[in-house]
């Protein structure tokens, strides 16, 4: 073995070293790498159709997924054990159409109705003071806790705690209507269809090269910077 073997043999190492090096950083200058929250349209490594998936992330952040499946929740709720449950609400309310109003407000059509617009029912400013309207996750924050949900409401009620008592009384109040609200899809089924339509938007070939193209780090790397933006949820559920 002459003396210039173990020389040769440092040689090849630090050249492959090198290498590594010098393709790494031509990876990143090629395709640039971002934390997740920093992407937009103008620096992701692939087409991404911004609209189908809600908006903006630069100006909205990761669209954040609400805690409660209401579509699973609602299509699994008993309307007869909501019927039964309305008892303890029915010292303050009536339910059917048309009925007037007692202390509190007729609840006939409240699903989508209005917050605080029954006509002649003459609310308290907690209550007339909300926009919107009464979809499901009003209701089901409403009667988790009147109080939390409108701070000084006129409806003396603790709330109602097992949820699924709450969802059986939303699906009896969803009832009382000629044309019951529609009920919401699943969240499964919501992402199936995000993700069905950036399929869709997106031609194979491009999908591939994309893939071919995209250096291992950089899919290493953004998930790693994700849980900084983490939804925190919602601490009312
Ligand atoms: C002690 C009486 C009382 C009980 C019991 C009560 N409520 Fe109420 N409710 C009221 C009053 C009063 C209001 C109006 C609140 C205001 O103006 O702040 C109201 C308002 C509401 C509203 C808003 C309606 C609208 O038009 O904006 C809903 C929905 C509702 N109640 C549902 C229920 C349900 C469901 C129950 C039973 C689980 C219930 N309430 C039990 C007194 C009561």
């Amino acid at each position: 073995m002459g003396d210039l073997f173990w020389n040769k043999v440092a040689g090849v190492l630090i050249a492959g070293i090198l290498i590594v090096l010098v393709i790494k950083e031509l990876g990143h200058t090629l395709v640039p790498t971002h934390a997740a929250h920093d992407l937009d349209e103008h620096n992701t490594a692939y087409p991404v159709d911004w609209a189908a998936i809600g908006g903006d992330a630069a100006e909205s952040g990761p669209a954040i997924m609400p805690a409660v499946d209401y579509g699973v929740l609602l299509a699994a709720a008993d309307v007869s054990r909501g019927e039964s449950a309305i008892r303890q609400c029915s010292s303050c309310h009536t339910f059917v159409d048309g009925a007037g109003h007692s202390t509190g407000p007729n609840l006939w059509g409240v699903v989508d109705r209005g917050i605080g617009s029954a006509d002649g029912y003459s609310y308290s400013a907690a209550l007339s003071g909300i926009a919107g309207g009464w979809d499901y996750a009003a209701l089901n924050d409403f009667l988790t806790s009147p109080r939390a949900y409108a701070p000084g409401t006129a409806m003396s009620f603790a709330g109602i705690r097992s949820e699924s008592t709450r969802m059986n009384v939303i699906a009896y109040l969803r009832s009382l209507s000629a044309n019951p609200a529609p009920l919401p899809a699943p969240l499964a089924d919501m992402v199936e269809d995000v993700a069905a339509d950036v399929m869709q938007d997106t031609p194979a070939e491009t999908l591939a090269e994309t893939l071919a193209d995209t250096p291992a780090e950089t899919s290493m790397e953004a998930p790693a910077e994700a849980p900084t933006e983490a939804p925190t949820g919602d601490d009312d559920q």
